[in-house]
């Protein structure tokens, strides 16, 4: 059976130390892949790489919401062999686009859309120059049509969704492979830091595992694009687009109502 060990000895992983991005590095594990976590909560990557016994592992810490991150992590990983890169690392906040604040939307501008172009580049040359490899760009369901109440988060991973889905093609003459991952209701921590109410989503969340062994089938495949779940992929189908984007807005508007009320109660902004 094809795996991940296909790409090359070591993955580097954006965002590995929850959800997504640590289901990755537990299949880049299972398949004998080296892996790079990246992100900033350091203690979470050191245990989570002492489990992965099996293979070998560097932890960066690294906040790539600031326009050097990327940059410096690309130097981190300069002297490894690095084949398959997942470039997942991303946040948000629901509510109304002129209530945010123009300095934090640009932080996570950085965050959702620069750091990926910048190493998108980076390691996009390096598997060129090393005649081959791998990348899944994590976008998001919500950037194929935008979501009110996530304004800028849609148009952020809409940046990403569309230069992995371009990359498919123009990469793969050079033996490098690029799927863009859709996710939409799978199982994070981000779906209550986001506020929702768990109660209010059309069905349970999505494991994270399973997410991600749907987007290796594809990345394998060299389809450019996935949306993990088969009953996502149903929604998109058979609900008109409308009422989807209607729904999902009304939902994001009331998490952000659940967040300035835990906030008011916290004290926490
Ligand atoms: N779960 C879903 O249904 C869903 C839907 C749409 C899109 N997504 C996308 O999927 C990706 C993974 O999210 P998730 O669902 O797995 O949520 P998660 O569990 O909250 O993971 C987010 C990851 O991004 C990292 N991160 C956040 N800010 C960062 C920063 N400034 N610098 C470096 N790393 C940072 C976090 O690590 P630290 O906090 O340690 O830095 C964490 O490892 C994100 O890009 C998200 O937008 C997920």
């Amino acid at each position: 059976m094809r795996n991940l060990s296909e790409f090359g000895p070591w993955a580097l992983i954006t965002g590995a130390s929850s959800g997504i991005g640590e289901a990755f590095a537990r299949r880049c594990a299972a398949d004998g892949v080296n892996v790079v976590l990246a992100a900033r909560s350091t203690e979470r990557m050191e245990a989570l790489g002492r489990e992965l016994h099996r293979v070998r592992h560097r932890v960066v810490t690294v906040d790539l919401s600031q326009p050097t991150g990327a940059i410096e992590l690309a130097a981190a990983v300069a002297d490894l062999d690095v084949g398959l890169f997942v470039s997942n690392a991303g946040d948000g906040r629901p509510g109304k686009f002129l209530d945010q604040e123009p300095e934090k939307l640009h932080r996570r501008l950085v965050l959702n859309t620069i750091s990926h172009l910048d190493l998108t580049h980076s390691l996009g040359r390096r598997m060129v120059e090393r005649g081959g490899g791998g990348m899944v760009l994590v976008s998001a369901l919500g950037a194929v049509n935008g979501l009110p109440n996530m304004a800028h988060e849609s148009a952020s991973k809409a940046y990403v969704h569309s230069l992995g889905a371009a990359l498919n093609r123009e990469l793969a003459t050079a033996g490098v492979k690029v799927t863009v991952m859709l996710p939409g209701n799978v199982n994070t921590p981000i779906i209550d830091r986001f506020g929702i109410d768990r109660a209010r989503l059309p069905f349970g969340p999505f494991p994270a595992a399973r997410a991600v062994d749907q987007t290796v089938q594809a990345l394998l495949a060299g389809r450019p694009t996935i949306v993990p779940d088969r009953r996502m992929r149903a929604i998109m189908r058979l609900v008109p687009t409308g009422t989807t984007v209607r729904m999902n807005g009304r939902m994001l508007g009331e998490a952000a109502d659940n967040l300035a009320r835990a906030s008011t109660t916290t004290g926490k902004h």
